[in-house]
């Protein structure tokens, strides 16, 4: 409830500006890190515009996440070299292993520039080689119950 007031605050605040709906969905992504399902509604109402209108601009835009910042990211390279020692299936064993409500987001990439490690990803950010569904898990302990 405290969002939703902050939320129609923002909205009524910016409500005058020529095209205010850009700028209303920054400042929220700013605070709350996504657009939540009932933002949209509340913001087509201030604005007089249908929800049809809003969602479509959050989901034109990329930059509006529509859920909330996970807290790790795993992103493992898919391309060839990494591809030719088994990527392909450890990206499918890490995305089955950390479903979408882990907190974990994993995502891929077209080479890090660590060919000769493969497979290489990226774990909160930081470079790692030869990977496996192992050190994955490791690397990540503690991350989920
Ligand atoms: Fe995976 Fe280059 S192919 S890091």
């Amino acid at each position: 409830a405290a969002r939703a007031a902050e939320v129609r605050a923002i909205t009524e605040s910016s409500r005058s500006l020529r095209g205010p709906l850009l700028p209303i969905l920054h400042t929220v992504v700013e605070r709350f890190g996504y657009v939540s399902d009932d933002d949209i509604p509340m913001i087509a109402d201030v604005l007089n515009l249908s929800r049809a209108d809003v969602h479509g601009v959050v989901s034109f835009y990329h930059d509006f996440r529509r859920t909330p910042a996970p807290s790790h990211t795993v992103t493992l390279c898919r391309a060839e070299a990494c591809q030719s020692v088994g990527a392909g299936a450890l990206y499918a064993a890490t995305a089955e292993r950390f479903s979408e409500d882990s907190g974990v987001e994993v995502g891929e990439v077209f080479c890090l520039g660590n060919c000769a490690l493969g497979p290489a990803g990226m774990i909160d950010g930081r470079l790692h080689g030869r990977l496996s569904s192992d050190r994955i898990e490791a690397l990540g302990e503690g991350w989920t119950r």
